[in-house]
C-alpha cells in the first residue's frame, strides 16, 4: 500500500464543528485537536508536551488551550506560556502546528510542512454555502483507505448495482466516458443521452424519460471530487437543464480508514424542504452501501486475500490515470523526505 500523502490540502471539517471547545480528529495518521481562537481555527499536534495527554480533552481558555490534565497552556502558535506552580517555562515546550484554512463551510488543513502549504492550491467550492444552491449534508467515516473511495467516484458504473434501488440503472454503464488529465485534476465525463433519468431524479425534478443525463467528475488530487451531475431535455445544451454539484472530501485518517465530507447541493426546487428530506433520506441509503462495500473490499485487502492484482476495465480508464498520479505523488513525497 502506497503511504499517504501529507503535502497537501485536505478538507479536516465543516466550519460549524470547530468552536471553543476542542475536536479531535486524526487526519493522514497524525492526531489533530482543533479549536477556535478569537474566531480563527486553529489545529495543535494532540498531544500535551508535560505527558502526553491529547489537548482535546483539555479546554480553551483566553485564546489558549489548557491541557486538562496538570494546565500547561499553549498559545496559537503551539509554544507553552503557562506551567501552573512555576514561572519557568522549560526550553523549547511546545507542540507542533498545522496550517489551516477556512473556506466556504469547509475548514481545509495541511498535514505535512506548513512552509509548502499554498493557499492558492485549495480548490475552489463556490457550491457550498451558496443560497443559490440548496441540499443537503453529510460527514461519515469509513473503515477503508481513501484509494477505494477514490476509485469508487471515478468509476459510477456501480450505481447501477450497488445502488440500484436509488440513483443507478444500465444507463450508467452502457455509456462510456471520456478522460482528460491537467496538472491538478483527473476529469471524467459520461454522457447519457436519452434515457431514464433515475428514480432519484425523477422525484426530485419530476422529469419524465426520455432525458439527457451527464456527470462529470473531476478529482482534484488528492482530496476532492465535484462531480457536476446534470439532467435535462434530449439534445438540449447541459446549461439549461437541472444541475447538481456533488462535493466529496476525502481526508485518509490512516492507511485504512478516512473521513468522508458529503455535499449534495442542487440548482432547483431551493428552499423546498420535502425534496431536502427524500434526498437526505436517499443519499443516507446510498453512502450506506459504499460504506458497507468499501469496507468489505479493505477488509479482503487487509487479510491479504486479493487474488492478484486489479483487472481494470474501459470505464476504469480515470481510476488508472488517478492510480498513477496519487503513486507519483507518494513518491515524490518519499523522495524529499529521504
Ligand atoms: S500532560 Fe498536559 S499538563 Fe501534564
Ligand atoms: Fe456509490
Amino acid at each position: 500500500m502506497s503511504q499517504l500523502i501529507t503535502e497537501a490540502w485536505y478538507v479536516a471539517a465543516w466550519s460549524s464543528e470547530v468552536g471553543e471547545t476542542p475536536l479531535a480528529r486524526t487526519i493522514c495518521g497524525k492526531p489533530i485537536a482543533m479549536f477556535r481562537s478569537g474566531g480563527e481555527v486553529i489545529a495543535l499536534h494532540d498531544a500535551c508536551a508535560h505527558r502526553q495527554y491529547p489537548l482535546s480533552a483539555g479546554r480553551v481558555v483566553d485564546g489558549h488551550i489548557r491541557c486538562g490534565y496538570h494546565g500547561f497552556e499553549y498559545g496559537v502558535d503551539g509554544v507553552c506560556t503557562r506551567v501552573p506552580g512555576q514561572d519557568e517555562i522549560p526550553g523549547n515546550t511546545r507542540v507542533d502546528t498545522y496550517r489551516v484554512i477556512e473556506r466556504s463551510g469547509w475548514i481545509w488543513i495541511w498535514p505535512g510542512n506548513p512552509e509548502r502549504a499554498d493557499p492558492n492550491a485549495i480548490p475552489a467550492v463556490p457550491w457550498l454555502n451558496n443560497p443559490d444552491w440548496d441540499g443537503v449534508r453529510f460527514t461519515r467515516r469509513y473503515e477503508c483507505s481513501s484509494g477505494l473511495l477514490h476509485d469508487n467516484l471515478l468509476d459510477l458504473t456501480h450505481e447501477a448495482f450497488l445502488h440500484e434501488a436509488s440513483i443507478g440503472d444500465e444507463a450508467v454503464y452502457t455509456n462510456g466516458i471520456t478522460v482528460e488529465v491537467t496538472s491538478t485534476s483527473v476529469i471524467v465525463d459520461r454522457f447519457m443521452p436519452d434515457c431514464h433519468p433515475s428514480d432519484l431524479y425523477v422525484k426530485a425534478m419530476g422529469v419524465q424519460a426520455p432525458m439527457d443525463r451527464w456527470h462529470t467528475t473531476d478529482f482534484h488530487l488528492p482530496s476532492l471530487h465535484v462531480i457536476h451531475c446534470g439532467v435535462g431535455k434530449p439534445d438540449a445544451p447541459r446549461d439549461e437543464g437541472y444541475h447538481l454539484e456533488v462535493l466529496n472530501g476525502i481526508t485518509p485518517e490512516t492507511a485504512t480508514s478516512c473521513w468522508y465530507f458529503y455535499a449534495n447541493v442542487r440548482d432547483f426546487a431551493q428552499g423546498d424542504e420535502s425534496i431536502n428530506d427524500m434526498m437526505r433520506e436517499s443519499l443516507k441509503q446510498v453512502l450506506e452501501e459504499d460504506k458497507v462495500a468499501l469496507e468489505m473490499q479493505q477488509q479482503v485487502l487487509s487479510a491479504g486475500h486479493a487474488g492478484g492484482p486489479d483487472r481494470l476495465i474501459a470505464q476504469d480508464a480515470g481510476v488508472a490515470k488517478a492510480r498513477r498520479l496519487l503513486r507519483q505523488m507518494a513518491a515524490a513525497e518519499g523522495a524529499d523526505r529521504t
